[in-house]
Parts: structure tokens; C-alpha cells; sequence
């Protein structure tokens, strides 16, 4: 594995984009929603960086199927925060296609948000199938598959305190693909 951002300047971005959401929003509440799993560790970091009246939520949803290889998009439709009337901040791992924020930005906006956000750790360059744009990112990278702080390959990796650039050497040390589940969240 190649390291591309390391721990400390990983802190020192998200410090930058808790500063925006800050200036943008204060002293209106805001509800961060995680997009699970890839979000866990950005979302942790983050909200403790805001000094502002703050809710969290989270929903569920996949699209990569294991390995390196976007699939088709899957959300817990069913078990979608109440939203109506929020200023809502969507937060994921990354902003790769853009079909998952853009999906959820649709539907909360659908459900009576206020007002539809998104913040990302990375944004992917020249990946987008999308109109929306991340408003809130703290780097962008070239086009290469990452891993580490929250980012999995078949859900293993996300515990790296940093993100590092998966190779093709590094892919016999991960662990086999053993079910769906393995692979499913993201
Ligand atoms: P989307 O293509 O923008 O909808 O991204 C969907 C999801 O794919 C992200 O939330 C990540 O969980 C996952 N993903 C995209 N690129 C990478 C990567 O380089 N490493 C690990 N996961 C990724
Ligand atoms: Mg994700």
C-alpha cells in the first residue's frame, strides 16, 4: 500500500470543512446524516470539530460490491431519518460516481428538508456521473482506489488511521471474499 494522506493532514482538512459548515450554517442546528459504513470515522472526526447545536443520523446503503468495481446502488429506503424541516448535512467516505449522495440528496429533499448538503472526506477526480457537486470536501484525489479511514476493500482496511492507494500486490494479502455481506456495505 502506498500512504496518500497521512493521519495528520487528514486532521487538519477536517478541521477546514468543520470551519465552512461552521461559517455556513451557525447558529442554525444542523443534522449530520452518515452514509454507512464508509462514513463512520469522518463522521466521529467531524462532529467533534463543530461547535454548533448538532444531530446524527445515519442510513445504509452499498454499491460496491467487493472489489474495486462500483455495482448497483442500494439504500435502506425503509429506515430513513426524519428530515422535514432540517438543515441536512449528508457525510460519506467519498464522492466516487456521485450516485449515492446524489440519490440521497433527491430523496431528502423529497422528505421536506430544509436544505440538502453534502460533505466527503475525498472527492474522486473525472469520476462523476452526476450534476451535484460535494459541497463540502476536504481533498480531492486522482482516480485510484483507496482504503483506510473508514474506505474498506471487501470491508476489511477501514481501520487504517490514514488513507493509502491499494495496489495489485496488496490484494493477495486481504483476506478472500467469504459472503455477500463481506462486500455488501459501504
Ligand atoms: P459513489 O460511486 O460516489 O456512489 O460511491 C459509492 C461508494 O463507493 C462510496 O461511498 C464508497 O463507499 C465506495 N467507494 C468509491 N470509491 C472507493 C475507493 O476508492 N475505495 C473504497 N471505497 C470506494
Ligand atoms: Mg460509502
Amino acid at each position: 500500500m502506498r500512504l496518500l494522506i497521512d493521519a495528520e493532514r487528514i486532521d487538519e482538512g477536517i478541521s477546514r470543512i468543520a470551519g465552512e459548515i461552521q461559517s455556513r450554517y451557525a447558529p442554525r442546528p444542523i443534522l449530520l446524516v452518515g452514509v454507512m459504513t464508509g462514513c463512520l470515522v469522518f463522521l466521529a472526526d467531524l462532529m467533534r470539530k463543530l461547535d454548533l447545536a448538532v444531530r446524527v443520523e445515519v442510513v445504509r446503503a452499498s454499491s460496491y460490491r467487493g472489489g474495486m468495481t462500483a455495482g448497483t446502488l442500494e439504500v435502506d429506503w425503509g429506515s430513513l431519518p426524519v428530515v422535514d424541516g432540517q438543515h441536512v448535512v449528508l457525510v460519506d467516505d467519498i464522492f466516487d460516481t456521485g450516485q449515492t449522495l446524489s440519490a440521497l440528496v433527491t430523496r431528502f429533499r423529497e422528505l421536506g428538508a430544509q436544505s440538502v448538503a453534502s460533505a466527503v472526506l475525498l472527492s474522486k477526480q473525472g469520476r462523476s456521473r452526476v450534476e451535484l457537486v460535494p459541497d463540502f470536501v476536504a481533498f480531492e484525489i486522482p482516480d485510484l482506489f483507496v482504503v483506510g479511514y473508514g474506505l474498506d476493500y471487501q470491508d476489511q482496511l477501514r481501520h487504517l488511521p490514514y488513507v493509502a492507494v491499494l495496489e495489485s500486490q496488496d490484494l493477495e494479502m486481504t483476506e478472500p471474499k467469504t459472503s455477500e455481506r463481506d462486500s455488501k456495505e459501504t
